[in-house]
C-alpha cells in the first residue's frame, strides 16, 4: 500500500470551510483529519458537532476524527452519527481502552489509538491486534504549527516492529510538524499515514503540496 495523506482542517479557513473541504475533495488527499479538542485533555478548544455535521455533507473522503478529549466514551455514537469513519481516542484519556476500542468497532468505525510524545509504544503491546490505527503524536497535542519531535522516528520503527511481531494489520499515522523533510523520514521509518495541517493550509498552493506529499 502506498502511503496516505490526511490534511488537518484545524489549519483551514473556518470562514470558508466549505471551500477548503471542496479543495480537499479535488486534491489527492486520502482522508480528512478532524481535530476535536475539549480544553481539558489539551489546553485548547477547537470545534464540535455543529461544525462536523455540515463538513460531512460536503466531504467526499473518509473523516479521520482525532479526539483530544477526556473520557471519549461519552460521545462515540454521536461522532459516528456526525460522520466519523475512523475514530481515534488518546491512550492517556481512556481508563478502559479495550472496551473503548471494541465499542468504536461495534459502532461500525475503524478504531484508532493515539499516544502523546512521552508515552512509550509498549503500552499498546496487548491491544495492538485489535487496533486499526495507531496515531503517534509528533508534537504535544493542542495546536497546529509546532515543530516536529525527532524521537518520533525511532518510535515509528519500534512500533512497526511490534506490529510485525504480533502479525497485526495496524496502520501507523503521524500527527504534528509534518513537512516534506519530516514526512520523508517518517515514511522511510515505516509510517503509513501522514497528517499535515499548517504545512498544507498555509501554503500558497495547498493542492500542489498535497500532491507532493503523496509523491514522497
Ligand atoms: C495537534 C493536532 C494536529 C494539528 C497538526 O494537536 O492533532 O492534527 O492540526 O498541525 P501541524 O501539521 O501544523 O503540526
Ligand atoms: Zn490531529
Amino acid at each position: 500500500m502506498s502511503h496516505l495523506i490526511a490534511p488537518s482542517v484545524l489549519s483551514a479557513d473556518f470562514l470558508n470551510l466549505g471551500r477548503d473541504i471542496e479543495m480537499l475533495n479535488r486534491s489527492e488527499a486520502d482522508w480528512i483529519h478532524v481535530d476535536i479538542m475539549d480544553g481539558m485533555f489539551v489546553p485548547n478548544i477547537s470545534f464540535g458537532f455543529p461544525v462536523m455535521a455540515p463538513m460531512n455533507k460536503v466531504a467526499t473522503k473518509p473523516m479521520d476524527v482525532h479526539l483530544m478529549i477526556e473520557d471519549p466514551d461519552r460521545y462515540l455514537e454521536e461522532f459516528r452519527d456526525k460522520g466519523a469513519d475512523i475514530l481515534t481516542v488518546h491512550y492517556e484519556a481512556c481508563r478502559h481502552l479495550h472496551r473503548t476500542v471494541s465499542q468504536i468497532k461495534a459502532l461500525g468505525m475503524q478504531a484508532g489509538v493515539s499516544l502523546n510524545p512521552h508515552t512509550p509504544i509498549e503500552v499498546l503491546e496487548d491491544i495492538i491486534t485489535e487496533v486499526d490505527l495507531v496515531l503517534l503524536m509528533s508534537v504535544n497535542p493542542g495546536f497546529g504549527g509546532q515543530s516536529f519531535i525527532e524521537n518520533t522516528i525511532d518510535k515509528v520503527k519500534r512500533l512497526k516492529a511490534m506490529i510485525a511481531r504480533r502479525s497485526a494489520k495496524t496502520l501507523i499515522e503521524i500527527d504534528g510538524g509534518v513537512n516534506f523533510e519530516t514526512g520523508k523520514k517518517l515514511l522511510d521509518a515505516g509510517a503509513d499515514v501522514l497528517v499535515a495541517g499548517s504545512f498544507v493550509f498555509n501554503a500558497e498552493k495547498p493542492e500542489q503540496v498535497i500532491k507532493e506529499l503523496k509523491e514522497l
